[in-house]
């Protein structure tokens, strides 16, 4: 065991904040090597604090309470929500709003710590829709946002935050509460042995070690609602910004769906590439992803800084489990049949000849989705450098 107690993480995974909290990432080419779903081993880790010990014997018993503005609240154990409410298992990407924080922490330093591009990672996701359990609260008049809290006991409280309640009930979005993560019970970084998953949205809405969901009329009041995940105007600074709750308290800087986002895999940042007439091309490689369930549609790729594009290829492994559907997996559901929206990765790739390489100093990349959502040229940098997204760029050097 590790001294903050848990099982020995993968070597190769990259810690972010030093030994506690415990919030890691894979090198990105690893990531990427393994295809579309992420194994655990190399699952971005984003905990605020540490992670509460479940033993195996009292999952059957965790419980969850539904409350507030419902008409029927009620406490539920993990036993009861399995055996009452249908099981699901969807593909599912999982984005922190800090990816690619690192090039905003090289322009000027956010308050957040260095995320590379490897904060996103997939997996089958299997549990219980929140419509259902919403369903059977029945909420009331008024009510516009489903609270979430964790059982992390953190300096400001518990971990928590909110979706929309129209959101949440839009079996579409797809939001469910796991308790398998590949087939496999969750591990406790993830959250063991409930969660939440918001499909499309920043990965700090999917509240793990969930123990309560609670429906207001006002967005939710936990410290790491208000003080997390926001995208603050770009003129407030790291000083400013702790003298000022009223930037915080604006609900409209609160981050939900994610951002169209791209990155290159292959070749890593500053690689030396063969220029060898036999070698005739190079294969460049990485991911996409949208926000809100929109579909990537375009990615792009520039080899002249941005001057002319040339359009990639993409493939869409997500795909693969629609046209299966549905069937079952992993020990619920899959059924994407009339299910439009797309909430996973995909992957693009493209040949570039050795000789149109031979004046190129770097790559560029940006994706586009079906809402023509851009990648922007420039970055907006903001003070907690969250939903990071400007064109995708790697240095690469010519051999001899
Ligand atoms: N839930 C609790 N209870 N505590 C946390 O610290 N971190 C959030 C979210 N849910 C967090 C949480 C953030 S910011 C992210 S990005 C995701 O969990 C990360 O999920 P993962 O560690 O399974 O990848």
């Amino acid at each position: 065991k590790t001294p903050d107690g848990w099982l020995p993480r993968d070597p190769r995974l990259i810690r972010l904040t030093g030994v506690h909290p415990f919030n890691v990432e894979a090198p990105l080419t690893d990531l990427f090597n393994e295809g579309f779903l992420t194994s655990p081993e190399l699952f971005y880790v984003r905990n605020h604090g540490h992670v509460p010990q479940v033993q195996d014997e009292d999952i059957p018993d965790w419980e969850l309470t539904i409350e507030g503005l419902v008409e029927r609240p009620f406490t539920i154990s993990l036993r009861g929500l399995l055996e009452q409410f249908e099981q699901r298992t969807y593909p599912i990407t999982l984005v922190c709003a800090g990816n690619r924080r690192k090039e905003q922490n090289v322009v000027r330093k956010t308050k957040g710590f260095s995320w590379g591009a490897a904060g996103v990672s997939t997996a089958l996701f299997t549990g219980v829709m929140m419509v259902d359990l919403l369903g059977r609260a029945k909420p009331r008049r008024g009510a516009r946002y489903v609270c979430m809290e964790g059982a992390d006991e953190l300096p400001n409280g518990c971990y928590g935050t909110n979706v929309k309640l129209r959101s949440a009930m839009n079996r579409d979005l797809g939001m469910m509460l796991a308790h398998m993560m590949n087939g496999e019970m969750l591990r406790p970084d993830h959250g063991k042995p409930l969660r939440a998953v918001i499909p499309g949205q920043i990965g700090g809405r999917s509240v793990k070690w969930l123990k309560r969901l609670v429906v207001t009329p006002d967005h939710s009041d936990n410290w790491y609602h208000i003080w997390d995940n926001r995208v603050l105007p770009t003129m407030v600074s790291p000083e400013q910004s702790a003298n000022e709750p009223s930037w915080w308290q604006d609900e409209r800087y609160a981050i939900y769906d994610l951002s169209t986002n791209s990155a290159i895999a292959h070749p890593a940042h500053d690689q030396t590439l063969s220029l060898d007439v036999l070698q005739k091309s190079h294969c460049f490689k990485g991911y996409a992803y949208g926000g809100g369930g929109r579909r990537v549609t375009r990615v792009e790729v520039s080899i002249d800084k941005g001057k002319s594009w040339r359009l990639a290829e993409i493939e869409y492994p997500e795909d693969r489990y629609r046209e299966a559907s549905p069937r079952q997996m992993c020990g619920g559901t899959l059924d994407m049949t009339d299910y439009e929206a797309s909430f996973c990765w995909c992957f693009w790739s493209m040949n570039i000849s050795v000789s149109d390489l031979s004046s190129a100093s770097d790559v560029l990349v940006r994706a586009m989705d079906d809402s023509m959502n851009v990648q922007p040229r420039d970055m907006y940098w903001s003070v907690l450098g969250m939903m990071n997204n400007p064109w995708y760029r790697v240095a690469i050097h010519q051999e001899g």
